[in-house]
């Protein structure tokens, strides 16, 4: 069987070492799990006057998530919180009331910084969203990919060896945090 998952990343950025990571990972994910980039970028910010008459992308952004077995976040860390872009994204998916739909969809955090502290507050901010949204998001391994700037060839691909086996196995967890939490 395939679980189909969603990813998300919280960087808009062309060379972000988020989506660079986020690339690795589908590379390396196990056969049964089938990866899908899906754009946040484009995203009108939430207001709630608009409900009525949503803007497609808002549409277009629950439907992929409806369609979603499981959920992949991929976030840098702005000013020792998630991306504005990221949880925007939340809460357009979290509407209207009584509709979220995130709801029990099992999912996995992984923060990519340039620095050391590798997205730590960014990483549980995001958990704290994601508690509410009714996300049951796996715990451990949890993933802290720091000095995300040494980590790629100029391809963007990943050449850190224990990186790339750190990522394999996290993936691994992953669809087995995946077959065990899935809605029926
Ligand atoms: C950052 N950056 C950053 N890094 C970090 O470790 N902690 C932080 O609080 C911040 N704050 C921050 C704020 C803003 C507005 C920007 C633009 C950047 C640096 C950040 O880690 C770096 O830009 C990464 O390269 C962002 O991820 P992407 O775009 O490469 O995926």
């Amino acid at each position: 069987e395939k679980y189909k998952i969603a990813v998300f990343v919280g960087s808009l950025r062309k060379g972000s070492y988020n989506l660079k990571t986020a690339k690795a990972l589908m590379a390396l994910a196990p056969e049964s799990l089938s990866l899908e980039l899906v754009n946040i970028g484009d995203l009108p910010m939430f207001n709630e006057d608009l409900e009525d008459t949503p803007p497609k992308e808002w549409t277009a952004l629950r439907e992929k998530i409806h369609a979603a077995d499981g959920l992949l976040f991929l976030t840098p860390e702005y000013n020792r919180s998630v991306p504005g872009v990221l949880k925007n994204a939340i809460d357009v998916g979290s509407r209207p009331y009584g509709q979220n739909a995130w709801d029990g969809k099992p999912g996995a955090v992984v923060s990519v910084s340039i620095g050391d502290i590798s997205g730590f507050g960014a990483n549980h901010h995001l958990r704290q969203s994601l508690t509410f949204v009714n996300v049951p998001t796996m715990a451990q391994p949890e993933a802290y990919i720091g000095n995300a700037g040494e980590l790629f060839d100029e391809n963007g691909n990943l050449t850190n060896d224990s990186t790339k086996e750190f990522l394999r196995s996290f993936m691994e967890a992953f669809e087995k945090w995946v077959k065990t939490h899935v809605k029926k």
